[in-house]
């Protein structure tokens, strides 16, 4: 048949069945070309929060000599200031890792964009600080891998004016191929380098091999987060504040039972909070509790049992999450049932990863679930001002972001909830 034919009759059948949206297929693994940079350059550069003020500065070189300092100022080439950070490095089964730093540096103006150096070697990179106050914005997609689609979404994110990257689970999907942990790096530099990137665990960052290798060593190496500064006492739990949001990252994958360490820690870090400070309470976890998709269906149930309760009575107001590839968001919730004290449950784990979408729903759609929709996307969480945030969730739409979902949340501390959960808080947290 002719090529110009075809195209004809496939328009004419697209455009008159136009209102189903089609979605694509997954896209395959990107192609990484080999490139020749010195052996002392910086590669895979990456930034997180790292307490009040403080960021983080992660990057690799292959040179084992590298110092691992950064030189930063608010002019470009121009360096006021100079850190002296930490290294390490892995090796897992044949693969050696390069040497991975990790240099905090500030403290550091809110708001403001920086210059920095990384080893004293290489390009200049830049970097902005997140306000101080309220407005602020998240960008949110997880299960992110390196695939055709994966750079679809980073593209979308790199596009819209945001502060602070939340990524709720499964990054690279390496799966024991080490050398997928660097080309992720490559990928998601540009993003990562300019913007924090907060991280938790998901299940493709274990890579576990029964009596050789305990789990999350390359993802414990490369992508260590703030959970000192939070108190905790390992980076697969933490907790971080910025511009009136106080954000929990939960670990679905390490002990959580009312025994464990993080339980115990989550309880701490509730303790501690300040409403007036952070009227938000942002959780994540990579596995989602509130899921209508058949992909994973109740594998959170466990976990939720346990620390839902602890969240509730805290006045958590939204839970994002990723594992199923897919988006839903639900209404607030609380133990299955709907409740107006509850947390908003919003899982994202449509980032572009190469397993592809799930597709499969459970009918009759629970009432708690607002949104269903399988297909790669992103989303934007902009908290407004204490009482109000806007949520957008952006499809990648023949590569073009388009807004398909949004909605007004307003906070649990406007609402009137918190006081009276205050009985149940002291139930829970002790006096
Ligand atoms: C918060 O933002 C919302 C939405 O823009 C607005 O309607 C409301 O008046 C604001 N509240 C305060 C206290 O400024
Ligand atoms: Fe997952």
């Amino acid at each position: 048949m002719e090529p110009k034919f075809f195209l004809a009759v496939f328009l004419l059948i697209s455009s008159t069945v136009s209102a189903e949206y089609i979605r694509p297929p997954p896209r395959k693994t990107l192609y990484f070309p080999w490139r020749s940079t010195p052996s002392s350059h910086p590669q895979q550069v990456h930034i997180s929060l790292a307490g009040d003020k403080h960021i983080r500065v992660s990057w690799v070189t292959d040179d084992k000599s590298c110092l691992s300092t950064v030189e930063y100022g608010t002019s470009p080439g121009r360096y006021s200031a100079v850190s002296h950070g930490e290294s390490t490095s892995y090796s897992y089964l044949f693969y050696s890792s390069g040497k991975i730093h990790h240099t905090v540096i500030g403290p550091l103006e809110p708001n403001t964009v920086y210059f920095y150096r990384c080893g004293g070697q290489g390009p200049e990179f830049q970097l902005k600080t997140p306000p101080a106050q309220l407005p602020i914005t998240f960008a949110v997609a997880g299960d992110l891998g390196q695939t055709g689609w994966t750079k679809s979404t980073l593209d979308h994110i790199d596009q819209c004016q945001y502060d602070v990257h939340l990524l709720p689970g499964d990054l690279s999907y390496a799966d024991y191929m080490q050398h997928r942990w660097d080309t992720f790096g490559e990928l998601v530099q540009p993003l990562a380098s300019s913007r924090p990137w907060m991280v938790t665990e998901g299940n493709h960052e274990e890579e576990s091999i029964p009596i050789i290798k305990d789990g999350f060593q390359s993802y414990n190496s490369r992508w260590k987060m703030p959970f000192e500064e939070s108190g905790s006492s390992s980076n697969l739990y933490y907790s971080f504040e910025v511009a009136g949001a106080h954000v929990i990252m939960l670990g679905s994958f390490t002990d959580y039972d009312e025994y464990s360490e993080q339980y115990n820690w989550l309880k701490a870090d509730l303790t501690k909070l300040d409403r007036n400070k952070t009227p938000w309470l942002l959780v994540l976890v990579h596995v989602p509790w509130y899921n209508s998709n058949h992909a994973h269906q109740g594998e959170g149930d466990e976990m939720m049992a346990v620390i839902e309760p602890l969240l509730y009575a805290a006045g958590v107001d939204i839970v994002l999450a990723g594992h199923v590839h897919a988006y839903e968001r639900t209404k607030r919730v609380n133990n299955g049932n709907l409740d107006p004290c509850g947390a908003v449950h919003l899982t994202i784990g449509d980032g572009g990863n190469r397993e592809g979408l799930a597709r499969k729903y459970i009918n009759p759609q629970p009432e708690w679930s607002v949104f269903r929709e399988a297909s790669f996307g992103h989303g934007e969480l902009k908290l407004v001002n204490s009482t109000h945030a806007y949520w957008t969730w952006h499809r990648n739409d023949d590569d073009e972001p388009v807004r398909s979902d949004q909605v007004w949340i307003t906070s649990l501390v406007s609402s009137g909830c918190l006081d009276e959960k205050r009985q149940l808080r002291k139930i829970l947290m002790g006096p």
